[in-house]
């Protein structure tokens, strides 16, 4: 994990658990299959005492636990029904760092990724696993590799219609042509989940971002009729009842660097007085998600009840990803650097001190740190709904 702290061991397991679990999600959780295999040789060596990692606190106090969790994360993932190949050639370029970030915008609609390097695998592995996944996303490989194009031809002669594409460039200097593959793909029928990544420059945090969002949209392409078929069978008496929950409605506004993200929330809830504090439900597959992570500042702007709708409808606009979410939007920049909503009711500054993992969202708590209310007799925005399985 990338965890700092004066302890050479485990002793902490509550404050280096979101980092190990970041680390996992970000970097094994695609190669669950692999990880599972070492995780067995492991095993032969008999009673393993310590785990050294390069970086991170050594593993010895929380061994088990810890061994476990990847046990389990890496069992789930192999098994997801859902899978999306991910093919790239590993130390060219940004491709790996750019591959991972897609991938785990995959990741976070609990869709599978497995990623394969074009250059070192087999034919018949990069076949087998083209084969089976729901969606493919290639890395442009270098247009000298050879053994990339050879597998690259024979991923052209399995794929099927119904599968999703996307494709990406990897800024290595000399990349293939995104182009004549984009047109064989469509040729075959397959549809394009995000439009082809084209990088121009060095790739920065708002690159990685928009990989990660493009991730994204494609495991929701995938898991949407799956969602609706799951939505439909919930009991409709159950799901009345549960709409009768009513909330607020906010804005959360964020800045992070140069990458920058907002989301229209309701299921937020005062949660503590002293310090003064409250959650909000996050879907897992979010955008906003990785600007969420614990130790991240944002502001929550609260909307005012018949001065809401234009708000409401630019935040929930569809995007392609990377595009500017608040082109056209009057804001302020609080003091932790995110953007307040001129028009909204109130802002409050924020800072996210934990996260539990709740199904399908993460409960987020945070702490406030500042705010005010632009208009002394303004109300609050509420959302009535009918039913439950929806904000
Ligand atoms: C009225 C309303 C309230 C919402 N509240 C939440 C919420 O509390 N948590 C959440 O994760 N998404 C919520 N959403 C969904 C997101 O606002 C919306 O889908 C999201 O901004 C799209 O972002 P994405 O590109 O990350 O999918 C809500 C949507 C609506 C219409």
């Amino acid at each position: 994990m990338h965890y700092c702290s004066d302890d050479t061991f485990d002793v902490n397991l509550e404050a280096i658990e979101p980092d190990f679990r970041f680390y996992y999600d970000c970097l094994m959780g695609p190669n669950s299959r692999s990880l599972l295999n070492a995780m067995k040789k492991m095993g032969e060596l008999g009673k393993i005492r310590i785990i050294a990692n390069g970086h991170g606190p050594l593993l010895y106090h929380h061994l088990d636990v810890l061994r476990e969790c990847y046990q389990g994360w890496s069992q789930r993932q192999a098994k997801a029904e859902t899978i999306v190949a991910l093919f790239y050639v590993s130390g060219y370029g940004h491709s790996e760092r750019l591959a991972q970030a897609i991938a785990q915008g995959v990741q976070k609609t609990e869709v599978g990724v497995e990623m394969i390097d074009l250059t070192s695998a087999e034919i018949q592995e990069i076949q087998e696993l083209a084969g089976r996944a729901a969606g493919i996303i290639i890395g442009m490989p270098p247009s000298a590799n050879a053994a990339a194009h050879a597998a690259i031809s024979s991923l052209l002669a399995v794929v099927k219609s119904k599968q999703v594409i996307g494709l990406f460039e990897c800024y290595g200097g000399d990349d293939e042509p995104i182009d004549p593959l984009r047109r064989k793909f469509l040729e075959l029928g397959i549809k394009e989940a995000f439009p082809a990544i084209r990088i121009k420059e060095t790739p920065t945090k708002a690159t990685h971002q928009l990989c990660e969002e493009a991730g994204t949209d494609l495991g929701q392409l995938l898991v949407r009729e799956r969602n609706i078929k799951q939505i439909k069978s919930i009991d409709a008496n159950l799901e009345k009842a549960l709409g009768r929950i009513s909330n607020g409605l906010y804005i959360i506004t964020s800045k992070k660097g140069d990458v920058q993200g907002a989301m229209l929330a309701s299921w937020v809830a005062q949660a503590s007085i002293q310090p003064l504090g409250f959650t909000v439900a996050v879907a897992k597959d979010r955008a906003i998600d990785s600007l969420m992570q614990v130790g991240d500042k944002f502001v929550l702007n609260v909307l005012e009840e018949g001065n809401y709708q234009e708000l409401k409808k630019q935040f929930l606009k569809r995007l392609q990803p990377g595009a500017d979410r608040f082109a056209g939007v009057k804001t302020q920049t609080a003091k932790n650097g995110s953007p307040i909503l001129t028009d909204a009711l109130a802002y409050m500054e924020c800072e996210v001190v934990s996260s539990i993992e709740c199904s399908d969202h993460w409960l987020v708590y945070c702490t406030v740190q500042d705010g005010r209310v632009s208009k002394p007799d303004g109300i609050t925005a509420v959302r009535h709904r009918k039913v439950g399985n929806y904000y």
